[in-house]
């Protein structure tokens, strides 16, 4: 039933990263978020999943030992809510723990032991991605655990994206392809630029293992919640997109700047993202915090990320070789944040800002020599 599921990877939304577990997450808000999607093209763009996180539930199950929705933020119920997303043409997610509760103190009821009537309550609501996190376990072999959630989502008959959320513990790299759709390969980010980096640097050697229907998941997205600049926002998007990252909104849309908008708009970075593919970005060097990121994309191009890891301007620079392209008398640069094209006999490089990332498209192109010579400084 898995087959076929995310041959790109899942774009979306997920309260987390803006919410955590106050009260501002709630039935209003993940009806809002679906308003938006449509209403500001993000649908149009490929976002597709709102997805709820942690502490959606009562602590306590009924005594058919089935799993309540919080009255307070969900009053309608998880069902009129998914009918909701349904409606706007969207798919909804919700999130469990396999443990024998969630990670919040507040203890919510965890899926371990329950898993073929929880998988079964999900389905009956309409679900479509479940997120099932780590805490909680009881030691219990996360391979079992994880096997058992899949085999339950299977039995119920409906498509459900499996998203594995241990963390990177036990290497899901090398054995979640066949559980899920994608897995987590770190802890989880915080809004900033260390914390984005790090795990940038952690999921980036995991490429070979990233493919259609099996993605490396770094984390939610957290442009638009402000702990980082417009210029590290860029970065942080073009990394995700150039490592084939599920691309999950976790910024409160309602609240947004207009410039998360533009960056989580952006269609040329998203589909360097989407790329059919389905190949994750492989580092090509990295010398100095210079970092020269390329992925393969399935026209032949190359989207080269020339990432700056300084706090001071760096010149950065490849080759059409380097980054594994074909000989050829010249290339076409397509910059997909300035969206701009330029020419070049081989050269790729470009003057980046302290944080900043400069993403091209880099592809063989007859009429190269038509465009204008590419130059060595990109603004900001
Ligand atoms: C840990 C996960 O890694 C986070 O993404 C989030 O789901 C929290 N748990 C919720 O408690």
């Amino acid at each position: 039933l898995g087959e076929g599921l995310a041959p790109t990877p899942p774009m979306g939304f997920n309260n987390w990263n803006s919410t955590h577990c106050r009260a501002e997450f709630n039935e209003a808000m993940v009806k809002g978020i679906a308003d938006i999607f449509v209403a500001k093209g993000l649908k149009e763009a490929g976002y597709e999943y709102v997805n709820l996180d942690d502490c959606w539930a009562l602590p306590q199950r009924d005594a058919n030992g089935k799993l309540v929705p919080d009255p307070a933020r969900f009053p309608s119920g998880i069902k009129a809510v998914a009918d909701y997303v349904h409606a706007k043409g969207l798919k909804f997610g919700i999130y469990t723990s396999a443990g024998t509760k969630t990670c919040n103190a507040a203890g919510f009821p965890g899926g371990l032991g329950h898993e073929y009537s929880d998988a079964r309550q999900f389905a009956d609501w309409g679900v479509d991605y479940l997120k099932y996190d780590n805490c909680n376990n009881q030691g219990v072999d996360a391979k079992l655990r994880y096997n058992t959630m899949r085999d339950a989502l299977n039995a119920t008959g409906r498509a459900i994206v499996y998203s594995i959320c241990e963390w990177g513990e036990n290497q899901p790299w090398e054995w979640a392809a066949d559980v899920g759709q994608l897995w987590r390969t770190t802890g989880d980010i915080s809004d900033n630029w260390g914390s984005m980096l790090s795990i940038m640097k952690r999921n980036l050697p995991l490429a070979q293992y990233a493919g259609p229907g099996h993605w490396n998941d770094p984390d939610m997205l957290e442009v638009g919640n402000g702990g980082m600049t417009d210029t590290e926002y860029r970065s942080h998007f073009s990394m995700w997109s150039v490592m084939a990252a599920p691309l999950l909104i976790g910024s409160d849309l309602r609240k947004a700047p207009a410039s998360a908008f533009e960056i989580l708009g952006n269609r040329e970075v998203i589909a360097v993202d989407q790329d059919p593919l389905g190949k994750q970005g492989t580092v090509i060097s990295s010398e100095g915090g210079r970092w020269v990121v390329a992925k393969e994309m399935r026209d032949g191009s190359r989207a080269v990320a020339l990432f700056n890891e300084s706090g001071s301007p760096q010149r950065i620079a490849t080759t059409a070789k380097a980054v594994g392209l074909p000989d050829a008398p010249g290339y076409r640069l397509r910059d997909l944040w300035q969206h701009t094209d330029a020419n070049t006999a081989g050269t790729i490089s470009a003057t980046v800002p302290a944080h900043g990332t400069v993403l091209v498209r880099v592809s063989r192109d007859r009429d190269w020599a038509l465009l204008p010579p590419a130059v060595e400084v990109s603004a900001d």
